[in-house]
């Protein structure tokens, strides 16, 4: 078989590795791909929103399907426009993205169909959100989150006293328009000071299943200090997730969330990830996304052990009721190496040194923000690398990851010091 998976970073490095292992391709493509992917997949120089090249492409290789990783063609409604032209794909179409590409949409999704999340407001003016703050108490912290796509860049936590400040990130949105257009309309949440988990499952729209719970670390500096990023490591399966944290939230969550699909007759086949917040014992949802995560999927896919390539056909077919999928029974962990400054501005272009050093056959390098400049390899983008290890034990793996971590250097290098450091802190596994 040959498979195109459409676009260009970490997520899709791992996404494109893990095709590649599979008995049943012949060939991998992966469009736009950057200075990594090369190493498992053929290159396609055609950006993620071409849908028309893209699917051209895919016709004259005689591509049998395409697995899309990033959130912005789904949105776009790169699944129905391949659909209409009769192309197997995987991923949600425009209307059911919509989980993920509207808060506001996603909200109300999720007060319909009685799915737990948290307290909100929406907002589509500065005026609106001056009304709602003269009532607000001083005391509770606040998230101020941008409606639309924006990366991880779209999420302000801010403390009810700091009025101003609120003011400020709310009009750098909907007047400065630092987001374009995905800061039009906001919403604010309550802040709950909880640990996180990240429920990511493969769906064909009538069943599901789950894969190994993941922790992402979204700030970009130790102690979960500085602004949100798109992710700075993850690690699974998370002994924090327990059987018993597992089944409560199936019962009062994903179930729903499925059913609610169905309910609105969404097609959607893929990846539903179900971004969790603790308050207490009680899981409630922080949002929705309608692919993998990045990096979760780098730890999680490093983690399956059936056929990749079983679970798309599965899900194309709709028959993953019937396929039961294996994960070993080991940990991972990811570490993100960014460039200095991300998610803010940063220099690029620097040369990446020291990844043939890295030869455990237990640690894989994902490229992200990376590309080819003849035979070095040069920084291109905020999140540069991805270094995942597996183990036995959470704390082999790290310390196993952060081995292979050191031998890798560019100028302006910058990556946490703290994945998984936490929850070894806590349960010394
Ligand atoms: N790591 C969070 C995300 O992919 O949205």
């Amino acid at each position: 078989m040959k498979v195109l998976v459409v676009g260009s970073g970490g997520r899709e490095h791992a996404i494109c590795w893990k095709f590649a292992k599979s008995s049943k391709i012949e060939k991998v493509y992966c469009a736009p791909g950057n200075g990594g992917i090369s190493q498992v997949a053929e290159i396609v120089d055609i950006s993620v929103d071409d849908f028309n090249r893209l699917a051209d492409f895919v016709k004259a290789n005689d591509i049998d399907f395409t697995f899309v990783g990033p959130e912005a063609p789904l949105s776009l409604g790169i699944v129905d426009y391949f659909e209409e032209r009769g192309l197997r794909i995987i991923g949600p179409s425009k209307i059911a993205a919509r989980l993920e590409s509207s808060k506001m949409y996603s909200k109300e999704f999720m007060y319909k169909y009685g799915i737990p999340t948290v307290q909100y407001n929406s907002f589509s003016s500065v005026d609106s959100v001056l009304k709602f703050l003269v009532n607000l108490n001083a005391d509770k912290k606040i998230v101020v989150k941008a409606d639309g796509l924006a990366a991880g860049k779209g999420v302000y936590i801010c403390s009810g006293r700091d009025r101003e400040g609120v003011v400020s990130v709310v009009k750098q949105m909907m007047e400065e328009k630092v987001l374009g257009e995905a800061g039009t309309n906001i919403i604010i949440e309550e802040y709950i000071d909880g640990p996180e988990f990240s429920y990511l499952v493969f769906t064909d729209g009538e069943t599901y299943s789950v894969m190994p719970v993941s922790q992402d670390h979204k700030r970009v500096n130790d102690n979960d200090k500085g602004s949100n990023t798109g992710g700075m490591g993850a690690y699974a399966p998370t002994p924090l997730a327990t059987e018993k944290l597992n089944k409560k939230v199936e019962d009062i969550i994903i179930r729903k969330v499925i059913n609610g699909i169905k309910a609105e007759k969404f097609d959607y086949k893929g990846i539903l990830y179900v971004g969790i917040i603790m308050d207490g014992s009680s899981p409630y949802v922080l949002e929705f996304n309608c692919r993998f995560g990045d990096p979760e999927a780098q730890t999680v896919l490093s983690l399956l052990d059936t056929d990749f390539v079983d679970i798309c056909e599965a899900i194309l077919d709709k028959n993953l009721a019937n396929l039961k999928i294996n994960w070993k029974k080991i940990f991972s962990v990811c570490v993100v190496l960014a460039s200095r400054g991300y998610p803010r501005s940063f220099k690029k272009g620097f040369e990446i040194r020291g990844l043939e050093n890295i030869r455990d056959k237990d640690t894989m390098v994902f490229h992200a923000g990376t590309k080819l400049e003849g035979k070095k390899i040069v920084t291109s983008g905020g999140r540069v690398l991805n270094v995942v290890s597996i183990a036995s034990d959470i704390k082999s793996a790290t310390d196993k990851v952060y081995s292979s971590v050191s031998m890798i250097k560019f100028e302006s290098v910058h990556y946490r010091k703290d994945i998984a450091r936490k929850v070894l802190n806590e349960n010394k596994s």
